[in-house]
Order: structure tokens, then C-alpha cells, then sequence
């Protein structure tokens, strides 16, 4: 259940050289900190191509599902790229933003990119069972997450499912933006999606952008930031993440397992996806429950 880390949040690619397109020195302004999230949002293009399209089709669910006015919870926000997106397309929304990297969420709080009136940070670690007494909410609309929960165990991740699932109104939706490989039965396909995107990821650092490992490595720089790239060390001891590969099946049985109905791919770049599922209605088994839009 591992893999190259080649299409999704990090990789080995020809070093970036210096652009052009670098956050400037200096304090760690609005304008500064707007900067980093912006470089952050083309290193992780370079690893999601179509990163902006898999955004908008979470997106488009929602409008067609829930009424304008909802709460979301972005898992594993980073420095907020999702919510911000979600605040900027949803007026009426609000948004529970958690993850345990205090770096990021310092960029992304320093920036403001988000409505800060509409959104609590909140910082948490998913592999702790006590995580959710941290969250400000008891129960959220649409629990959204992208790039993010590949970064747990198979173990975690399956236990992961079912918090969120519990933390779902009736009839809430989920909607995940992650890596989905293709499974060992797909021997060629995983060969095409991984050439695929390393190529995509070769000609973009020749052209100049930053990858995660020179992204980090400029920004681990700021003296400013010294005592939360030391608390990050603590949080993350081992410096790389998991990489859970569960194939779309798996990940299919994960979701039903924990209660959700209807887990399906609803689009798909090769090995980037949008998986999303449903709770049901909160009436009958687990296996029994029905869905059906929010009045
Ligand atoms: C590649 S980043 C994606 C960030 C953001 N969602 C995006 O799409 O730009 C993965 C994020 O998952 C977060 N994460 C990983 N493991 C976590 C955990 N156990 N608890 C909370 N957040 C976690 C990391 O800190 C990181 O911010």
C-alpha cells in the first residue's frame, strides 16, 4: 500500500532553479504570507495538474446538494486553499479549517485569504482518537478534504472515515480530493499515470516553479518561523508522511464500512480523484440507511 511519491504532495524532481515567482523576504506580512500560499498553490499544481478543476467539481456538488448556507469542515487544510476557494464560491458558508502542521496554518492565517468572520482555524492531529473535541461544531454540512487524508495509515485512515461519517448531519456530504492509484491489477495504467506525471512535474520545475521539498527548504529559511518548523518537527518526528495507496475499491469498502452511502468516484485525472459519498438519513443499520437531499 505504498508507492512513489511522484504524483501527490511531493516527489523527486530536477531541483528548481531561483525565479522570478519566489515570495519576497522580509516580515511576514499579509502580502508576504499571500505570496508563500500562492507558491504553495502552484508547488502543489505541480503535482495535480488539474487541481483548480478537481476544486470546482467538489464544488459543483455541493451547489447542486445543499442549500446556500451550510458548515463545512476542510480536513487537512494547509494553509487553506480549499476553504478559501469554498468561501469565495459560497457567500453564505462557513468553515472549520484543521490541520496539525502549525506552519502552514500560520501562513495561511498571516494571509487572510479566507474570511476570517466565516472561518475557525483549528488545530488538530486526525491520528489522535480524541481529535474532534477540539472542532467548534458538533456536526457540519459537507466535509470536504483534499490532498490531505493519503497522508494516513490504512488503519487511520479507515477509523478516520467513521469519525467523519458520525460528524455528518443526516444526509451530509463528503467529498475527498486525493490520490486514488491504480490497484497491482492495473500494471499499465499505474505505469502511464505515474510517466504521466512525472513528466508534467519535469517540465514545470525546468520552467522554473518550486517543488514541495525546494518550497519548504526556501521557507524553512525565515528565521520568523524558526519555533513553529521546530513544534512542526515534534508533530511530524519522521518528516515523511504515510501515503496510503488504497485503490478506488478499497477505498469504496472504507466509506461503506463506516456508514457512508453511495461512495463513488465522481472524476478522475488519472491517479488525482474526487471521491464522494453520502451519509444517509440517520434512521435504520448502518447498511440500511437511506440518503436523499437536505430539506
Ligand atoms: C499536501 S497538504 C494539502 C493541504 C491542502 N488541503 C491543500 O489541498 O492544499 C496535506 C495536509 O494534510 C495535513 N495532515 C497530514 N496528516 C495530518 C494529521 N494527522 N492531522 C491533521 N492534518 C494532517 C498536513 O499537515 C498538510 O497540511
Amino acid at each position: 500500500m505504498r508507492r512513489r511519491r511522484t504524483d501527490v504532495g511531493g516527489g523527486s524532481t530536477p531541483s528548481a532553479k531561483a525565479t522570478a515567482t519566489e515570495p519576497r523576504t522580509g516580515p511576514l506580512t499579509r502580502a508576504v504570507a499571500r505570496q508563500w500560499v500562492a507558491a504553495w498553490d502552484r508547488q502543489q499544481a505541480l503535482y495535480i495538474p488539474e487541481r483548480e478543476r478537481r476544486f470546482s467539481v467538489m464544488f459543483d456538488a455541493i451547489e447542486s446538494y445543499l442549500p446556500p448556507s451550510f458548515v463545512a469542515l476542510d480536513v487537512g487544510c494547509g494553509p487553506g486553499s480549499l476553504s478559501q476557494r469554498l468561501l469565495a464560491r459560497f457567500p453564505q458558508a462557513r468553515v472549520v479549517a484543521l490541520d496539525l502542521d502549525p506552519v502552514l496554518m500560520q501562513l495561511g492565517r498571516r494571509a487572510q485569504l479566507v474570511d476570517p468572520a466565516r472561518t475557525r482555524w483549528v488545530e488538530s492531529d486526525l491520528r489522535d482518537p480524541n481529535w474532534t473535541r477540539a472542532l467548534p461544531e458538533e456536526r457540519f454540512d459537507a466535509i470536504l478534504s483534499t490532498t490531505a487524508l493519503h497522508w494516513l495509515s490504512p488503519k487511520d485512515l479507515a477509523r478516520t472515515y467513521r469519525v467523519l461519517h458520525d460528524l455528518l448531519r443526516p444526509r451530509g456530504l463528503f467529498l475527498n480530493g486525493d490520490s486514488y492509484p491504480y490497484g497491482k491489477g492495473r500494471p499499465i495504467f499505474r505505469h502511464i499515470a505515474c510517466a504521466t506525471a512525472q513528466r508534467w512535474q519535469y517540465q514545470r520545475v525546468r520552467e522554473g516553479d518550486m517543488d514541495w521539498g525546494a518550497w519548504w527548504a526556501k521557507l524553512e529559511q525565515r528565521e520568523d518561523l524558526r519555533a513553529l518548523f521546530e513544534l512542526r518537527r515534534r508533530r511530524f518526528p519522521k518528516g515523511e508522511h504515510h501515503e496510503t495507496t488504497a485503490t478506488v475499491d478499497e477505498q469504496e469498502s472504507m466509506l461503506r464500512a463506516a456508514g457512508f452511502l453511495e461512495p463513488t468516484i465522481v472524476w478522475r485525472d488519472f491517479s488525482n480523484g474526487v471521491m464522494m459519498a453520502v451519509r444517509g438519513d440517520g434512521r435504520g443499520t448502518r447498511s440500511k440507511r437511506r440518503a436523499g437531499p437536505p430539506k
